[in-house]
């Protein structure tokens, strides 16, 4: 395929993630085609996209070089799988989060597009060995996982199939960074992919410190917004300890690592979520921030807010 052609995206699913995928691909210019199985869905996903466009645009937020109504022309909406993906370079899946479900619409779209079309998948959780287990030509398979919301947290996590050629992470990786994403590529797949598996990580020594009574929840959460979070938004757990100690990474691990080693070792088993002892966290929660829709849609408002003029702050440096 001659980079000429390579204009038409298309995104299948047009729930939450497929309607974000959609507006990052138009802002860096590119033709997308959005399908779902459910009668009317991808039009409605279109609708929905035109608010939030607009609203951007009013905003000064929006991204690319392109106006919203240019962005909304390069939008089409499809009932019908086969047209959808009718001149696509690209497929972005995004359907429900179900191993069949994903590993049935890639059988689907391989019958209906030519060899070179890469298929990407949006999974948060199944590992490319599982997700395109049968597909016949994987070497041009890979997921790409966005991080809710992809319009303000740019990163993507590629992750290859045992059998994925380099260059189709090399390709996908050139166009994550046109459309202004933030690509990372793992070299093979791992349950919980990076992201994950730090966040994972820092969930469950937030949980068993709440758990064990060292601290409560909403101080555990300030550790985070202001102290740790504060530095890595900007730079990363690598570079932090690079500038911590005055000889860099290695004499911060002569420094500190003993005592790091001496912490870890005094973690204990993976806590127990679900139990007696999760009750009185999910209290403290609730207590903090009621679980009513009205409640939590306010806070997810203001966290988007919150990223978008961090968004504009990380794009001025
Ligand atoms: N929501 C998140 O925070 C988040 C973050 C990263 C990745 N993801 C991943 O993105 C994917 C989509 O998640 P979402 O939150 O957008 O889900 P969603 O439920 O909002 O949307 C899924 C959409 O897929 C459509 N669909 C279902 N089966 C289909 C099929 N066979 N063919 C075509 N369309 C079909 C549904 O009608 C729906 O519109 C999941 O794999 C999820 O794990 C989600």
């Amino acid at each position: 395929m001659s980079t000429a052609d390579m204009k038409i995206i298309t995104v299948i699913g047009s729930g939450l993630i497929g309607r974000s995928w959609s507006m990052v691909f138009v802002s860096g210019g590119y033709t997308v085609k959005i399908y779902d199985n459910q009668p009317g869905q991808a039009a409605k996903a279109i609708t929905e996209i035109r608010k939030q466009l607009e609203e951007l645009e009013g905003a000064g937020m929006l991204r690319g070089e392109l106006t919203a109504t240019q962005q909304l022309a390069l939008l089409s909406s499809y009932d019908d799988m086969a047209k959808a993906l009718e001149g696509a370079f690209f497929v972005q899946e995004c359907v429900f989060e179900q191993l069949e479900v994903k590993q049935s619409v890639f059988q689907d779209i391989e019958r209906l597009v030519g060899k070179d079309v890469t298929l990407s998948s949006s999974t948060s959780c199944l590992v490319p060995s599982s997700v395109f287990s049968k597909v016949q030509n994987r070497s041009r398979c890979l997921v790409s996982h966005p991080v809710n919301p992809p319009y303000y947290v740019k990163l993507v996590e590629l992750v290859p199939h045992p059998e994925t050629a380099a260059t189709v992470m090399d390709d996908t990786h050139a166009l994550m960074t046109k459309v202004g994403q933030a690509p990372v590529c793992l070299k093979k797949e791992i349950d919980g992919f990076a992201l994950n598996r730090v966040q994972a990580a820092i969930i469950a020594e937030s949980w068993r410190l709440v758990q064990d009574g060292i601290i409560s929840v909403k101080d555990i959460d300030l550790v985070m917004s202001e102290g740790l979070g504060m530095r890595y938004a900007f730079i990363g757990p690598m570079e932090t300890m690079h500038l911590n100690a005055p000889e860099g990474l290695q004499d911060y691990m002569k420094r500190y690592g003993e005592g790091i080693t001496r912490v870890l070792n005094s973690f204990g088993p993976v806590p127990d979520f679900s139990g007696e002892g999760a009750k009185s966290i999910f209290n403290e929660m609730r207590e903090l921030i009621p679980s009513d829709q009205q409640h939590l849609s306010a806070r997810i408002q203001r966290r988007d807010q919150l990223l978008m003029s961090l968004a504009k702050l990380k794009k001025e440096h």
